[in-house]
């Protein structure tokens, strides 16, 4: 290779490497198109939560996808949205004396018994409810990267301190992994705020759409606002990004749930970051186009 050609590639890496390096939260580049989060995995095409669901994001060549984690009866972590389990499972036919079929009144041993697929379709009979270490080894093997919501973390004390160990015993806690792959959500902020005082080195996110006038509470513990779609504006995506999030970037937003493509690019021209969607290649296909 000519020296100047030569020269020039290796700046074009170097910089392709300094960009990887410096990526905050979900955000691409700033002339890039938001970046896509497969909502509980790609949820309109396989039960959320699941692995199939997971595995259906990856592919359809998704990198992110969100889950939602609750705690068992006897303290095992577990990928579900409800507190209940009665809407994505077959508790209610398995279990029909256990009214409301709450996710903590439930042994972990009882929840891997349980059908969490045939409910969306019958080719995902058999499908079990995740643990969050089955989850995050597929998320792993998936090479997929995790927005991970802590879900109704006020029913299950601790579940703050006990999440950041099992991603630390999975490996999710090294530099690759909390550079480029985790972060921590909630509706919660005490328990994003937790989440940033045990931990914090991890990025993390405040799912909501706090007043302006409160945003640089939040900036001190969280990387990102997440609010829903119906919520946002342009004026609003700019207040969320002249701050300075918990990890020196301009704090980022990620928002929920968009599924159609006109949403999407309405999105988009918000200036959003991140867009949460059940069908990411909808959105995908809208946004690149
Ligand atoms: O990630 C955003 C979204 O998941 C929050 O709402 O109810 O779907 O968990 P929900
Ligand atoms: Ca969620």
């Amino acid at each position: 290779m000519h020296a100047r050609a030569l020269a020039a590639t290796t700046t074009a890496l170097l910089a392709s490497a300094i960009l990887l390096f410096t990526a905050s939260g979900t955000h691409a580049a700033a002339d890039e198109p938001p970046v896509v989060i497969a909502h509980r995995g790609a949820s309109a095409y396989a039960p959320e939560n699941t692995l199939p669901a997971i595995d259906k994001a990856a592919a359809l060549g998704l990198r992110w996808v969100e889950n939602d984690v609750q705690r068992t009866k006897d303290g095992k972590l577990v990928v579900i949205h409800d507190d209940s389990l009665k809407r994505t499972t077959n508790a209610e036919e398995l279990y029909p004396d256990r009214a409301p079929w709450k996710v903590k009144d439930f042994t972990a041993a009882e929840i891997a018994r349980l059908d969490a697929g045939s409910w969306f379709g019958p080719e995902f009979a058999g499908t079990r409810v995740p643990t969050l270490a089955q989850y995050m080894r597929r998320v792993e093997h998936n090479h997929e990267r995790l927005l991970l919501e802590l879900k109704n973390p006020e029913l299950y004390p601790g579940i703050e301190r006990q999440t950041l160990k099992i991603l630390a015993n999975e490996g999710w806690l090294d530099a690759p992994h909390l550079t480029d792959r985790l972060i921590i959500q909630s509706f919660s902020t005490d328990s994003v705020r937790t989440v940033h005082e045990l931990k914090p080195a991890v990025k993390t996110g405040f799912l909501g759409t706090p007043n302006v006038a409160d945003l640089p509470g939040y900036a001190g513990f969280v990387d990102e606002i997440n609010p829903t779609f119906s919520s946002l504006s342009t004026s609003y995506v700019d207040a969320v990004h002249a701050l300075v999030g918990a990890h020196g970037k301009p704090l980022e937003v990620s928002t929920w749930t968009v599924d159609d493509a006109d949403s999407a690019r309405k999105a988009a021209g918000y200036g959003v970051d991140g867009v949460i969607s059940n069908k990411p290649d909808v959105v995908r296909a809208a946004l690149d186009g």
